[in-house]
């Protein structure tokens, strides 16, 4: 029996919460280039939402160069966390997109990540437990780096 698993829509619970909880203070991050403007989504983007702007904890932030931008060909360190801000309007924060490297989880991927996609009122939008199965076939394309696709779409 799996516990703490949650569906879509529903509240957030056990690792989707605790994603949630990590993601909501913007204490100790960096922004990607350093800014934490509003960015209009990209081309390429999977996310339906037409604001965005991403950033690092202090772990993830070692992989970044001078200006922000995350160093070619880089494997982010354990402990890294991502958390992409996705706007409905240039004041509505509604949903965290969330990439969480964390070993030895029921929710770790291959690569070690744990995805998140949580919104900002509380709810799972696609739970960790699907192991980011909509998201890795696009995070995986070329120019990607160990996933991200910042800075091919914002170089
Ligand atoms: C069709 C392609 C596509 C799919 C599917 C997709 N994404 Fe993304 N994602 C992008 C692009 C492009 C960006 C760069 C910013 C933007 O334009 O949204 C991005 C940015 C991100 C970021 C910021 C870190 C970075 O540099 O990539 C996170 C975190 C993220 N996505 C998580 C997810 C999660 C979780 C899912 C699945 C629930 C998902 N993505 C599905 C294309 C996709």
């Amino acid at each position: 029996m799996i516990i703490n698993s949650c569906k879509k829509d529903d509240k957030a619970e056990g690792i989707d919460k605790e994603l949630l909880d990590m993601s909501r203070s913007t204490n100790g991050f960096v922004w990607y280039k350093k800014s934490s403007a509003l960015l209009n989504k990209s081309s390429g983007t999977g996310h339906s939402f037409p604001y965005l702007r991403t950033r690092y904890n202090s772990i993830a932030a070692s992989k970044l160069d001078s200006n922000g931008i995350i160093l070619p060909g880089v494997t982010f360190p354990e402990g890294s966390l991502i958390v992409k801000e996705l706007y409905s309007n240039t004041s509505t924060l509604s949903r965290y997109a969330i990439l969480y490297k964390k070993s030895g989880r029921a929710e770790t991927d291959a690569k070690g990540w744990i995805w998140g996609y949580v919104n900002a009122d509380g709810t799972v939008a696609s739970p960790a437990s699907e192991k980011g199965n909509s998201c890795i076939n696009c995070h995986s394309q070329t120019g990607s780096i160990d996933y991200m696709l910042m800075n091919k779409y914002f170089p």
